[in-house]
């Protein structure tokens, strides 16, 4: 069997393995929380916000976010419909109801003009991905949210390290969210955080974040329905090991990108998705779209690269077909991407030889399926 290709994986470094030896070792008692702190101001700074809160995992703070901003089933949250279903879901939680909208067939997030046309008397709030770690159109979005009056909430899950016009994701929106789920560039197993530069959005978050607790009338005194959201040390700190070799993990991406695309740009039927002017992807999951193939040709020709040991993935499902949804739009852009999207390996330990290898695989399928 030849070397197995991963979709995603990490790359562990004696730091890795330091930091969590030592969180393992030392990070009790008066410590327990030392690595949670520095990995919150770290995560802080290097994105340009105020306030970090680490998580459990990114759809917690997602549902944090919702939640801290106030939204409930009186208010309509304009989603994209092209994202894992953790986006939605955290707009759901809150029982506020999701408007699912179209996206850029360039970079595959939401399009700004079918935000606009979303809006109605309810609209509080919108949520967009940074999909696949190419940014928003974040003017666009933030002129229509001020426009309206609408939060915008940011959910940055890979997108760790791409930048809008020189200024980093998860810096523009009332609130940002980010993954360290073990396919994301900078992982810690699962773990997520929360940034914002609204304090009280911050407080009421931490709040929620740990069950509520104030101790305010007596130890252990609840003021809130919480949860148990919060990230533990030992986490902490395998996700700031990786965070402070975000530029040399970004560059492996890159490396990996270029290698796809110097192969693929130019054969016709494959539309290679790649920043936009102005814009730094992270390339956290390099894609491409098979134009002239169905969804049963993509499928098989995924199934192809799988019995080659090669693991590539559809586009996702539009979550607006999802049972627990409601369709309001029919969004042909996220259709399109969902019959004939992939999205090709990237884990860590490949080399331009396993690129070119899945290249040679991907081609001859596309000339006999
Ligand atoms: C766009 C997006 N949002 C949210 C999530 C949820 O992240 P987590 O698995 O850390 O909860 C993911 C994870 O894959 C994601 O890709």
């Amino acid at each position: 069997m030849k070397k197995r290709i991963s979709f995603a994986g990490p790359s562990i470094t004696e730091k890795e393995l330091s930091y969590v030896l030592d969180a393992a070792k030392n990070g009790w008692y008066e410590h327990y929380d030392d690595y949670t702190k520095r990995l919150e101001r770290t995560f802080a700074d290097y994105i340009g916000v105020r306030y970090a809160l680490a998580t459990h995992c990114c759809t917690q703070a997602l549902h944090l976010a919702a939640a801290a901003l106030g939204l409930d089933e009186n208010d309509e949250v304009i989603v994209t419909d092209f994202s894992w279903v953790a986006t939605a879901y955290a707009v759901a939680y809150t029982g506020a109801k999701c408007v699912f909208v179209d996206i850029d067939p360039e970079t595959w997030t939401i399009d700004p003009a079918c935000i606009r046309k979303a809006i109605t008397k309810k609209t509080k709030a919108v949520m967009l991905v940074h999909t696949f770690g190419h940014p928003a159109d974040m003017d666009e979005i933030m002129k229509i949210a001020r426009e309206y009056g609408l939060f915008v909430i940011e959910d940055a899950a890979p997108a760790v390290g791409a930048e809008y016009k020189g200024r980093r994701v998860g810096s523009f929106g009332d609130v940002s969210c980010f993954s360290f789920q073990g396919a994301k560039m900078t992982v810690s197993g699962e773990g997520g955080i929360l940034l914002t530069d609204n304090e009280e959005v911050y407080r009421r978050a931490c709040l929620l974040a740990s069950m509520g607790r104030t101790d305010s009338k007596s130890v252990f005194w609840s003021d809130a329905l919480g949860y148990q959201y919060t990230m533990g040390n030992l986490a902490a700190s395998l996700a700031l090991a990786q965070l402070e070799r975000v530029d040399e993990l970004m560059d492996k991406k890159r490396e990996l990108f270029d290698g796809y695309d110097k192969r693929l740009k130019d054969i016709p039927g494959i539309r290679m998705i790649r920043e936009k002017e102005g814009c730094k992807s992270n390339y956290c999951y390099p894609s491409i779209l098979l134009e002239n193939k169905t969804q049963e040709q993509r499928d098989a020709i995924l199934a192809g690269l799988k019995a080659c040991n090669i693991h590539a993935r559809p586009g996702f499902p539009r979550m607006s077909r999802f049972p627990v949804f409601e369709q309001r739009f029919e969004n042909p852009v996220a259709a399109s991407v969902e019959q004939k999207g992939v999205s090709l390996p990237s884990a860590a330990n490949l080399t331009d030889e396993d690129v070119g290898f899945v290249c040679e695989t991907l081609l001859s399928l596309l000339k006999t399926v």
